[in-house]
């Protein structure tokens, strides 16, 4: 039983963060890198699937593949069974991969990568791979952030941040981020770790809830996904003061969809970019 990630990033806040960037209507950005073929009955792993999103818009744009995801948290594993029919999820260490070697056609992975020590990270996928198999590395990189006026920190979640104590060294006890590299050592690693026809690509997923190319459930769940991101951040840490701060999150979000719906338009934004490394094991 190990629920370190899900104390870092609450399930919901990463399934719907997740289900965003992987909706559909971003999937040909994808698509184009992953050059894998639909009617094909691959086999895919999904190496530290978190709640599941992936693996669940995989399962849409991959109707014959048999997908299986693996990560080490237990509550991410238990959420993902019970709420994504059609993939097979199982609790495992990327390190250490419980699959016989040369049984996957595709080893897909997103944001996992720089917490995972890379010669365990590619070997174990290299291992997992058939001849002929493809590495997917998806890893977040720099985007935009851009607030709005009616969502700007209120006075009730300002007092609750600040009556929290400064120090928290979450991160460097779980060694989140201890891999991170850069764009040009992201594919140079894939190589060095023996795989061969790298190439790279990039999705940006543009999250603005008023852009008139999104429709309102697309738009609504945009909002969705940032209420819930504030709601847990808050409930994670079992503070005084979150009852009220957690009053004015839901007030804050409710004033928002209310502008929406009656076509104020607010312009806030949220742009990432997904870095995307395709390797073959020869
Ligand atoms: C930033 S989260 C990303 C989760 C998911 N890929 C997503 O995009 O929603 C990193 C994930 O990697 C998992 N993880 C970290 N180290 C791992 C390891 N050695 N084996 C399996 N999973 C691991 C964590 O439990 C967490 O779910």
């Amino acid at each position: 039983m190990n629920t370190i990630w899900s104390h870092i990033q609450g399930v919901q806040t990463l399934y719907l963060s997740r289900k965003l960037r992987f909706h559909d209507v971003f999937s040909p950005q994808y698509q184009r890198t992953f050059a894998l073929d639909p009617a094909a009955d691959l086999k895919i792993l999904e190496i530290g699937c978190g709640p599941g999103a992936l693996s669940e818009s995989l399962h849409r744009w991959f109707p014959r593949a048999q997908i299986t995801g693996i990560d080490r948290d237990s509550a991410f594993i238990a959420f993902a069974r019970e709420n994504i029919p059609g993939v097979s999820f199982q609790e495992g260490d990327a390190t250490n991969l419980p699959f016989p070697d040369n049984s996957f056609d595709v080893c897909i992975s997103n944001t996992v990568q720089e917490h995972v020590e890379p010669s365990a990270f590619w070997g174990e996928q290299l291992r997992v791979l058939k001849p002929g198999g493809v590495c997917l590395c998806l890893s977040a990189r720099k985007g935009l952030h851009c607030t709005a006026p009616c969502l700007e920190q209120t006075a009730a979640e300002r007092a609750f941040w600040e009556s929290l104590p400064e120090t928290d060294d979450t991160f460097q006890r779980y060694g989140v981020g201890k891999y991170v590299v850069s764009e040009a050592e992201l594919p140079a690693s894939m190589e060095r770790y023996g795989f061969s026809n790298v190439s790279t690509g990039y999705a940006v997923i543009d999250l603005t809830p008023d852009a008139p190319k999104y429709p309102p459930e697309l738009a609504e769940l945009m909002i969705e996904s940032m209420r819930q991101n504030d709601l847990e951040a808050i409930q994670s840490v079992h503070a005084p003061g979150a009852d009220r701060a957690i009053e004015a999150v839901h007030a804050k979000y409710d004033e928002r969809l209310r502008l929406y719906r009656a076509g104020v338009k607010q312009w806030n934004t949220e742009v990432s970019v997904t870095m995307m490394v395709r390797g073959v094991k020869r």
